[in-house]
């Protein structure tokens, strides 16, 4: 990192799921209650510098979005800024405002990410996640994102000669998790066989195969290294960033079930972070589809190509596993709008990492890593973390 390190100070998240409240108001909450997880608040004066992650879903507010992030955070007057990189916008945001502390042109950070998404038509939803895959080929030929998951996982199922067991594991496992998780929008175990039996969106994925469409905000303070203590004893601190990109549509690509801007990103955080993936207590990957998964723990280097199937069967992804994948539900339970996931997971890191995860508490958990996908792997952020 440059040189000035980032630190997160303070998390604060709304419930996921369909919700009454409209984008201003899951912002307002999800900023209020960042401020109030700070040991020793800061004004909202001392903010320099505000990022917003947003899709702009249903056509919400499409320019200059961020403003309103400034007037429902108090910090009106300060420079703001969209992200947008469909999914990943989160993750994006979030590198944003690392960046901006540790070239030390800022010391307080607001970064929050939001989406409203349940209250347009089936035929608006199905619009609205279009415009982020590739609209010339894709989209042209009627492929959804579940589609296109669809034809990943069929692949990666012929390539290694397996059937939907792993799959179903992923759901499992991620809706057991999310059962634990006050702001999860699923808080349901499911069985194995009511995943295998669930009737099919994209095959081979069926209903429990995919993530849901959700409403939610999450917001974190980021603060530079030296003025960190200021706000905590104990912060968290971001070691290492990682982003990259690829080819959008994924035609385009050499290879259908690997993600490149996965691969690269990965490498990218850990070379800055200074230690490696033996160091990691447990990731919070993009398993907007339960295939994600699998192909994010090979991508990211926990398992070699072919391996994941294995290693989540074998149950070491679960919370007491080797590596824990997803204690918060991942996006499949916890769900995924849009732009708030990739902070959402920086929420869950910040709540982990200082033992403060209740039931979902990963034991001993020292270091983090969040992997946040845009579409189809056509852009990838993957952050390291670390405490103490
Ligand atoms: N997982 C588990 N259960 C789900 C679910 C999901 N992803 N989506 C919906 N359900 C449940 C609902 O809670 C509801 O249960 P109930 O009858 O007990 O109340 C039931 O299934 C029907 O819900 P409904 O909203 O009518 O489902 P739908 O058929 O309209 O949508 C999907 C289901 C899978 C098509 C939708 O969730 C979807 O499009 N997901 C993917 C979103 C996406 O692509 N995001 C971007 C990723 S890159």
């Amino acid at each position: 990192m440059g040189v000035h390190r980032a630190a997160i100070v303070g998390a604060g998240h709304t419930r996921f799921g369909v919700l009454e409240e409209g984008p201003r108001a899951l912002l307002r909450a999800a900023v209020g209650a960042a401020f109030e997880s700070v040991d020793r608040a800061p004004e909202r004066s001392s903010v320099d510098e505000i990022f917003l992650a947003t899709l702009g879903f249903g056509g919400w507010q499409i320019g200059n979005s961020a403003s309103v992030l400034a007037e429902e955070s108090g910090c009106v007057g300060v420079p703001v800024t969209r992200v947008e990189n469909a999914c990943a916008s989160g993750g994006f945001a979030l590198r944003a405002a690392a960046r901006a502390v540790s070239s030390g042109s800022a010391e307080l950070v607001l970064v929050a990410g939001v989406e409203k998404m349940t209250d347009v038509s089936n035929a608006r939803r199905r619009y609205w996640l279009g415009v982020s895959g590739d609209t010339e080929w894709e989209r042209l030929a009627g492929l959804t994102f579940a589609g296109v998951y669809g034809l990943i996982a069929s692949r990666y199922l012929s390539e290694h000669r397996l059937g939907r067991e792993a799959l179903a594991e992923v759901a499992v496992k991620n809706h057991e998790a999310g059962a634990l998780n006050p702001n999860a929008h699923f808080r349901k175990a499911v069985r194995t066989d009511q995943v295998l039996g669930a009737p099919r969106v994209a095959d081979p994925l069926g209903l429990y195969d995919c993530c849901p469409v959700s409403d939610g905000a999450a917001a974190i303070l980021v603060a530079r290294a030296d003025v960190a203590r200021r706000f905590t004893d104990t912060p968290v601190w971001v070691d290492g960033l990682g982003a990259s990109s690829d080819y959008l549509a994924v035609q385009e690509r050499p290879d259908l079930v690997r993600f490149a801007a996965t691969r690269r990103a990965a490498d990218a955080a850990f070379a800055s972070a200074g230690f490696d993936r033996s160091k990691v207590s447990f990731a919070l990957v993009h398993d907007c589809f339960t295939i994600a998964e699998l192909l994010a723990l090979e991508d990211l280097g926990f398992a070699a190509p072919g391996e994941a199937p294995r290693l989540t069967l074998a149950h070491e992804t679960r919370r007491t596993g080797r590596l824990p994948v997803n204690p918060d539900g991942g996006l499949k339970a916890k769900g995924h709008p849009i732009g708030a996931t990739g902070v959402s997971q920086a929420y869950e890191v910040f709540a982990q990492l200082r033992g403060q995860a209740g039931a979902r508490q990963v034991p001993g958990a020292s270091h983090a890593l969040t992997h946040n996908v845009g579409g189809a792997g056509a852009t990838a952020a993957v952050t390291v973390f670390s405490v103490g």
